[in-house]
């Protein structure tokens, strides 16, 4: 790997996502970037490959394209133009085409490194940072931070279901809260336990001081 191809990397996300308010502004994947070397590091896993696929993971995701494809096209073109042998290329490709939540349907990533890859992107959903940008998701949407009564599934509507304009402390009980029984490997288990704690206690102190008891 060369440490250029990291380095070009770097720039054609920060300019995939400079205009980003979807939550994933550049340094979202900074931070995934960050986390997956660290755990690459712990797991034994080839850093650079993580660091590389960390780089790339939401270039590719199909959110940000007409589809899947489309979106694994514009990777692959990118890295032809770097010179990055096919070889590489495909193993790049395999390692962070299933790394969203959602756009993976949940599949195991094939490799230790989307492995790694995967948790580092789970861990920024969830702890301080992970409620930073649930609120911030919200607010850019206009959706309530709280509605009582509707903080669990069961209790929304299809269509307030559907078109995610549930309140911000819904998406913890949709999302956040299950990320730590998702996470492939051990350091991520571990660093997610820490993170769902923080969300616990987090909710806790949301709730006691929304009714006016602390
Ligand atoms: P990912 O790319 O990790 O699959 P999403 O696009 O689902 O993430 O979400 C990006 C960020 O916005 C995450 O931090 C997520 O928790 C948050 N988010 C997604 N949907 C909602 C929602 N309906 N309400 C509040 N926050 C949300
Ligand atoms: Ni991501």
């Amino acid at each position: 790997m060369k440490r250029s191809w990291i380095n070009e990397a770097e720039i054609f996300s920060k300019n995939f996502f400079a205009h980003d308010t979807s939550g994933h502004d550049w340094e979202h994947t900074n931070r995934v970037r960050n986390q997956a070397v660290e755990i690459a590091r712990i797991e034994g896993a080839d850093t650079e490959l993580c660091e590389i696929g960390a780089l790339l993971h939401d270039v590719i995701d199909e959110k940000f394209h007409s589809s899947k494809s489309e979106g694994e096209l514009v990777v692959q073109a990118w890295m032809t133009k770097q010179a990055i042998p096919e070889k590489l290329q495909t193993n790049i490709i395999s390692m962070i085409s299933s790394v969203a939540f959602q756009g993976g349907n949940n599949q195991s990533p094939p490799s230790l490194e989307g492995a790694v890859i995967q948790d580092a992107d789970r861990l920024d959903a969830i702890g301080a940072v992970g409620i930073a940008r649930c609120f911030m998701y919200a607010g850019n949407k206009g959706t309530p931070m709280y509605t009582p009564g509707q903080a669990v599934r069961e209790s929304m509507s299809e269509g307030d279901y559907r078109d995610r304009s549930a309140a911000a402390i819904t998406h913890f009980y949709e999302k956040l809260l299950l990320l730590k029984d998702l996470m492939n490997t051990e350091t991520g288990k571990k660093r997610a336990e820490v993170r769902h704690e923080r969300l616990l206690t987090y909710l806790d102190d949301f709730y006691s001081e929304w009714e006016g008891t602390t």
